[in-house]
């Protein structure tokens, strides 16, 4: 494994960390969360932990059925008492972009439900300024790609649709919607930009992400930072 990989994995490992028995936890997506599992799957066999997740994508649920953590729904469980996910970026207030791995959605409301949002990262997604290098997911409802497209133009961004691969024409969301890979350039104040875009009508959701995380955990080379 190179250094990232083994950051990404020391870091997931602290987020398990938080969970004891009885929780109810989001589990976000990505390849960080991959290691989360990992990690979870190993403390329910070795510590008979009972505890039970709410998948944020079709690629997290599979992981879990494969390493049989128990999940349940929101609607059975609208209260969780933590999430863990990954993130693209992550500020100095500990905003952050997500969205690269097109879950951002499900991932926000599920982090809306949960008490506390536990984010693990390699030391490569912190920035001074969210947006510097790195475009900004948005969940569109296909319908009103073309109004939300030339919207975001007016705003100054340059979007561009996100394209499958492997399959023709663009990347279809887990809810049935198009993203939209938007470039801002560094953001001076995500938090107004987040509810500039939430008022265009055929914006799903936006993969900023103000005020949500709690606690981050940035694997280095040789270390785990905790930031809170
Ligand atoms: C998916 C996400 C992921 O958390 C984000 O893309 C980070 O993924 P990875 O852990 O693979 O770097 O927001 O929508």
């Amino acid at each position: 494994m190179n250094w990232r990989e083994d950051a990404k994995k020391m870091a997931a490992v602290k987020a398990v960390s938080h969970i004891t028995d009885g929780f109810v936890v989001g589990l976000g997506s990505g390849t960080t969360v991959t290691y989360a599992l990992q990690e979870i799957a190993k403390r329910i066999a070795e510590e008979e932990l009972h505890i039970l997740g709410i998948p944020t994508s079709h690629q997290t649920y599979y992981l879990a059925l494969k390493y049989h953590i128990p999940l349940t729904t929101l609607d059975l469980h609208p209260q969780l008492n933590m999430a863990i996910d990954g993130a693209d970026q992550v500020d100095n207030s500990l905003d952050m972009i997500k969205g690269m791995g097109g879950a951002l959605t499900r991932e926000k409301i599920v982090a809306s439900a949960s008490k506390k949002n536990i984010i693990a990262i390699d030391e490569t997604k912190l920035a001074e300024k969210l947006g510097t290098k790195q475009p900004v997911p948005i969940e569109v409802t296909p319908f009103a790609l073309p109004t939300v497209d030339a919207k975001l133009r007016k705003l100054g961004s340059k979007p561009l649709l996100r394209k499958a691969k492997r399959k023709l024409g663009p990347v279809i969301t887990d809810n049935g919607n198009f993203i939209l890979d938007t470039d801002f350039g560094p953001i001076d104040n995500p938090k107004k930009l987040n509810q500039t875009l939430k008022m265009i009508p055929g914006v799903v959701e936006t993969g900023l992400f103000i005020e949500i995380a709690n606690i981050v955990y940035v694997g280095g080379r040789k270390t785990v930072r905790k930031l809170e």
